[in-house]
């Protein structure tokens, strides 16, 4: 069945430039498996006439983008948004983990799954690298409930078999039957995909991030995710744990974790050999500029990572991050690169533009995802997984968008002053 879309359109092309069109038009068709996928995206002017029997709803006002794509995230974390600490291990150790022990309930795990995927389709989200605990259930109920509702979802059961709870900690011959066994399980079922997930160096014995590693090499198209560099007493940490590896990232390299469809949360600390090996070994980093500046871990170094590049994409760590939504994790973003580093080596801010800070949440996301073609841009072809925005949710934005006059203007003010509220629907391309 093929369908059209009649409003302003926002989508990026294959250079990750963006275009918009005023008066856009979204043509969907649905593939052999049910999935509604990008037929062609422009002008209305232009696109009407091809598609003359394709019913259109028409949606003045209103802007076409791509879903929203959110590449590190915590389901069993929902509980645990806005607790404060001194720090990031201070606040596993006394919020995080004892809110993931409670995974062990299957009920509690059903609820908070389905409230999560709630929370993500509220705010325009339609795909994530989601994180789980190390319980096998918190993964089932998961791929669960996003299979119902068709989102395209990659999660993974965490690996951590030391220095955490009772309760909390796996066995690390079973944690990776367990993996082996998930993989089997859930990858490539319907729209969901398997990430192996060890939590971070400092939790896993050298044997599990081995067996990690060999679980990598032997299924090259599942996913890896975990976290990195991201304070200054975790790193100090690894490396006293892993005292052979160059650095902290290097600990992940030096057990086969470093691949394509690697991502790696936070990525703050890093020189210049760090990055290379991200590019060299095409991984990629989650950039989760809420959290950071709420545990007040540091600040991702963006003109590094443009001099010197490597894959990133925006996240919003829910629950280190404060907000699923993806205008306040833009925000943070913009925030964070106009920061200027004082002291010893003072460093100028840079500013992001709003259209590379939207990319970071789609397109480029999706690449960071190895998931360029797939979904993120609106390009024909793509799963057709877009956003309904309303420029003129509140009283502010109306008055503010209105008055813009160019696309970095609108974008802007969408990423200043946005939250759910802009979110008037999300539309999943396999919606059951
Ligand atoms: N490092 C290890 N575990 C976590 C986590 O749950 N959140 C964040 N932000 N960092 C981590
Ligand atoms: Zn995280």
């Amino acid at each position: 069945m093929q369908q059209a879309w009649r409003a302003s359109l926002l989508r990026f092309d294959a250079d990750g430039q963006a275009v918009f069109d005023e008066d856009g038009l979204l043509v969907t068709a649905a593939d052999d498996q049910g999935v509604q996928r990008v037929l062609a995206a422009g002008a209305h002017g232009t696109l009407a006439p091809q598609y003359p029997d394709v019913p259109v709803t028409h949606l003045p006002g209103r802007i076409l983008a791509p879903g929203f794509i959110d590449t590190h995230v915590h389901y069993p974390q929902l509980d645990v948004i806005g607790s404060p600490a001194e720090g990031l291990l201070p606040w596993l150790q006394h919020y995080t983990f004892p809110a993931e022990a409670q995974f062990a309930d299957p009920a509690h795990t059903a609820e908070v799954a389905s409230f999560f995927c709630d929370e993500l389709q509220r705010h325009g989200v339609t795909t994530a690298l989601t994180f789980c605990t190390t319980h096998p259930q918190s993964v089932d109920a998961l791929f669960s409930e996003a299979q119902k509702r068709g989102l395209r979802l990659i999660a993974g059961k965490c690996l951590q078999d030391r220095h955490s709870p009772d309760g909390l900690r796996d066995e690390t011959e079973q944690s990776l039957v367990d993996t082996e066994a998930l993989i089997n399980q859930w990858h490539g079922v319907d729209r969901l995909g398997y990430a192996i997930t060890p939590r971070f160096a400092p939790t896993s014995s050298h044997a599990q991030l081995r067996g990690a590693g060999e679980l990598a090499a032997k299924y090259p198209d599942v996913w890896i995710q975990s976290h990195v560099a991201e304070n200054v007493d975790e790193i100090d940490w690894a490396r006293a744990l892993f005292p052979d590896s160059r650095s902290y990232l290097a600990i992940y390299a030096d057990h086969g974790l470093m691949r394509r469809r690697a991502v790696y949360a936070h990525c703050i600390y890093f020189d210049d050999a760090d990055r290379t090996l991200m590019r060299d070994t095409h991984t990629a980093a989650a950039v989760c500029p809420t959290s950071n500046l709420f545990l007040g871990s540091g600040f991702f170094d963006f003109a590094s990572a443009k001099r010197a590049p490597f894959a990133h994409g925006l996240a919003s760590d829910v629950g280190g991050g404060t907000s699923f939504s993806p205008f306040v994790t833009m925000r943070a973003a913009y925030f964070v690169a106009r920061a200027a580093t004082t002291g010893l080596e003072p460093k100028p801010g840079i500013s992001l533009s709003p259209e590379r800070l939207w990319w970071l949440h789609t397109a480029g996301a999706a690449q960071a995802l190895d998931l360029e073609g797939v979904v993120g841009s609106l390009q024909p072809g793509n799963e057709a997984d877009f956003v309904v925005l309303n420029p003129e949710a509140t009283p502010l934005l109306a008055r503010r968008t209105r008055a813009a006059d160019s696309l970095a203007e609108l974008l802007f003010a969408l990423i200043v002053l946005g939250d759910d509220r802009v979110v008037e629907r999300t539309v999943v391309s396999q919606a059951k």
